[in-house]
């Protein structure tokens, strides 16, 4: 971690829970956080139809965001099956996932239309949240940090400097995703250096400066500390460990944890959203975990 830049820690539930299984989540998770200092970002991007009850428990009063785990780039049309920014913007979403490695792989997203999604979710003033990573085979054949490098290109390409600080990178191999065989924190943190040098030649050195870049595939309380000792490394979008509120609290206190523990930190970094490069772009409830909120427990 660097302390000049607030960690994430992001959950991609998938598709898991119905609503009444996201509103038990939250009550549980919601509990737990109450004590917690206001340090890391934390995201909870469910499956659609799961957004409106975890808006309407009061996530974002609570100083949670609520993501979404893709959106299609037109405001409406002819598009069945797909939801739009506006739908989004509507049920309290601040974070789009675009681009994850299941979408790439079994739902055909190029590199352009994940290209698309990230400026369709800029211009809508939300956070993307792009992923990039490569295969197993990729990587054995030692391409990992050039298909790394082309999908940043591809995805940020037209994007000026201040809007691509925006965004979130989650550096995800595409082998370590739900295997329970993580990559090793040392790997983690050499693509997480590459990808921040890259982001520097595509958008300049105070936007790459600026960019959380988490790692993701098969983080779990046990393996979480190691990748964020390395100094690339801002936070974890998290699949499996993310299901459970025990085990998600317990990565959002390891960050916390390691936040709080940097003497490089700065103090006004409890301060909440005004540290954040998203900056405006983020719940619109008052921050703070203090106090329950009516209707948490719903
Ligand atoms: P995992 O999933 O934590 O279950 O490996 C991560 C992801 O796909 O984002």
């Amino acid at each position: 971690m660097n302390r000049n830049r607030r960690p994430v820690v992001a959950a991609n539930w998938k598709m898991h829970k119905t609503p009444e299984e996201a509103a038990a989540f939250w009550k549980a998770f919601s509990a737990r956080l109450a004590g917690e200092p206001d340090r890391v970002d934390v995201v909870v991007c469910p499956p659609y139809p799961a957004l409106p009850a975890l808006h309407e428990a009061g996530m974002a009063s609570r100083g949670v965001y609520l993501g979404a785990q893709n959106v299609h780039p037109a405001s409406r049309g002819a598009f069945t099956g797909e939801v739009s920014m506006e739908m989004l913007r509507a049920v309290g979403c601040t974070h789009v996932i675009v681009g994850h490695s299941e979408r790439r792989a079994q739902f055909a997203e190029s590199d352009e239309m994940v290209a698309g999604k990230v400026r369709a979710v800029l211009d809508g003033g939300m956070t993307p949240i792009l992923c990039v990573g490569e295969s197993l085979a990729q990587r054995e054949a030692g391409q990992a940090e050039a298909v790394v490098a082309g999908q940043l290109a591809a995805a940020l390409e037209g994007v000026a400097p201040e809007r691509a600080s925006r965004v979130v990178v989650a550096y995800e191999p595409v082998w370590a995703i739900g295997t329970g065989r993580s990559a090793k924190a040392a790997d983690a943190g050499d693509m997480a250096a590459k990808v921040r040098r890259r982001l520097a030649e595509l958008a300049g050195d105070t936007a790459a400066g600026r960019i959380r870049i988490l790692y993701g595939g098969s983080v779990s309380p046990d393996n979480f500390s190691g990748f964020l000792a390395q100094s690339e490394v801002d936070g974890a979008l998290v699949g499996t460990a993310s299901l459970d509120p025990e085990s998600f609290f317990a990565l959002v206190a390891l960050a916390a944890a390691g936040s709080a523990a940097d003497p490089a930190r700065p103090a006004e970094a409890d301060a909440g959203p005004g540290v954040s490069p998203d900056e405006g772009v983020g719940p619109a409830g008052p921050r703070g975990r203090g106090t329950a909120q009516e209707g948490d427990a719903q």
